[in-house]
């Protein structure tokens, strides 16, 4: 490590020397090794790293070098530098995760793999998650939901939200994705992920005792299990079973030219590891923070409420939501959009640079990481005016906000494709709550931090009364 810092040191001597027009971006790599990443992960506990990145920007301009969690970084920021870093796939820049994602994970998942292998994969996954064939399981997931609502929120009267929304779209994903019914098995999986999730933000220090090595046994763990659950799917579909019955038996379903299995087994086990973590950590801050929003305003929570009532009274009752009643949710999509503006779960993301960038007049130099950052383009007022304001009526027209600036899901070929999935159960879940339920905050704190994901104070108790039985 720090002998990469000195090369850094060296490196910028003599590209001060031998190109004096081609500078290095301004700004500090900070102490070695650690650099500025206590600093921002400080910020994020005390949520101010909006704040601390906007300062940055203020202070060195639209690209600067600093150092985060061990590599030297390029922080650039605003409508063209997200485009660069969206589009440019392939020769000039690779995905790039820190060394404990990589182990966790496994390096076959699609945050890993670049050109031809990541579109196989990710056209494979795409097959199960586009909306065509997402419709046929709106059913499986509203009956996860009720289930949910029935054991968790019905007769009581206080409620934390946080931990239940992941408890109800891990549920959501062992059903629909892998089609692991509810039980001792899946409850023993929950267990082991949550330790694996535990370490992915640490320092990657293998030793005994250290939440990386936790996480790493814990991982080793839930690929065995994934692996037996492989094969048990692989009999079913043997004996007949239908491809189209969860998201193991389509991946294992879909052949090559060669009529080989297009996907490795490692393949298939690295990305459902990858769905459960990015398929639930992320939707169920989006749907809390709703929740809150709800709680804290009465204007928008009374036309949430309009619309989902409309749609209830529409159809007999106990008959389950359809694909059209979802489309007719346009205000309560308008609420989600701007609850990801203003507390968007990802907070920004890394690439490695393959080859000497040329930005602004500077040069980011080959292997350096370049570090792109949600909030500068959704609180920048000259693109959403008055950007503290919670406003959902600027999604009224999506085509008055300019491309690459509302990027919860990232953009360009690597945009979430996950998207889909979770406006589903986002929309469903919220007709349940609105149409079942009221409720207040329990606290009068409405802050919250990041751990990296937003995490509001004490996990948004509420209190709730049910206005009608499921
Ligand atoms: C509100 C919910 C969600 C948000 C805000 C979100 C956001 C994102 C973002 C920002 C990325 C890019 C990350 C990066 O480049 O470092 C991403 C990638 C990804 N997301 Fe999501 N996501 C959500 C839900 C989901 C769901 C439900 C799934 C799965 C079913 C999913 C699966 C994925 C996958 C597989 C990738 C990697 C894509 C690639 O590299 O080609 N996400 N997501
Ligand atoms: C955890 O640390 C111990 C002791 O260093 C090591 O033997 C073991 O292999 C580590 N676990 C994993 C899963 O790497």
């Amino acid at each position: 490590m720090s002998l990469d810092f000195v090369g850094i040191v060296l490196v910028d001597v003599i590209m001060r020397r031998l190109r004096p027009l081609k500078r290095l971006p301004p700004g500090s790599l900070g102490i070695p090794v650690i650099g500025q990443s206590l600093g921002l992960l400080w910020a994020m506990r005390a949520n101010t790293a909006e704040k601390w990145i906007a300062d940055r920007a203020t202070k060195y301009g639209p690209i600067s070098k600093m150092s985060l969690f061990g590599k030297p970084t390029v922080f650039i920021h605003g409508q063209a530098a997200n485009k660069l870093v969206f589009t440019s796939d392939g020769s000039k820049m690779s995905n790039h995760q820190t060394e404990s994602v990589k182990r966790i994970l496994g390096d076959r998942c699609l945050l890993e793999l670049s050109g031809q292998d990541h579109m196989r994969v990710r056209k494979a996954l795409a097959s199960f998650l586009k909306p065509d064939s997402l419709k046929n399981y709106v059913g499986k997931m509203e009956e996860e939901i009720r289930l949910h609502l029935l054991m968790h929120w019905q007769g009581k009267q206080k409620v934390t939200v946080l931990p239940l929304m992941k408890t109800l779209t891990f549920n959501i994903i062992c059903s629909l994705l892998f089609g692991l019914e509810r039980g001792a098995r899946r409850d023993s999986i929950v267990q082991y992920f949550q330790q694996m999730i535990g370490g992915m933000w640490s320092v990657p220090v293998n030793l005994p005792f250290t939440r990386f090595n936790r996480s790493l046994k814990a991982s080793a763990e839930v690929q065995r299990m994934l692996k037996q659950l492989i094969s048990e799917k692989r009999i079913e579909l043997e004996n007949g079973a239908s491809s189209h019955q969860d998201l193991i038996t389509c991946l294992l379903s879909i052949l090559g030219e060669d009529n080989q299995e297009l996907m490795s087994e490692d393949e298939i086990i690295h990305n459902i590891m990858l769905i459960m973590v990015a398929g639930h950590d992320t939707s169920s801050v989006l749907i809390t923070f709703m929740v809150r929003i709800l709680a804290n305003d009465p204007n928008i929570h009374a036309a949430v409420l309009t619309e989902q009532d409309e749609i209830k009274k529409s159809k007999p009752s106990g008959e389950l939501l359809a694909w059209e009643d979802l489309a007719k949710m346009k205000y309560t999509w308008r609420v989600a959009m701007e609850t990801l503006r203003t507390v968007p779960p990802v907070f920004g993301g890394f690439r490695k640079t393959l080859e000497d960038i040329d930005y602004e007049g500077y040069i980011i130099p080959r292997g350096w990481q370049i570090f792109w950052v949600t909030s500068m383009t959704h609180l920048d007022d000259n693109i959403f005016p008055e950007p503290s304001k919670f406003d959902p009526a600027r999604f009224e027209n999506p085509a008055s906000i300019p491309p690459y600036c509302y990027i919860p899901f990232r953009g360009g070929p690597r945009i979430c494709p996950g998207y889909e999935l979770a406006k589903i159960e986002t929309l469903v879940t919220i007709h349940y709550l609105v149409t079942h339920f009221t409720w207040q905050l329990c606290c009068n704190d409405n802050g919250y931090r990041r751990d990296p994901m937003p995490v509001p104070n004490q996990g948004l108790p509420i209190q709730i009364v049910s206005k009608e039985v499921l």
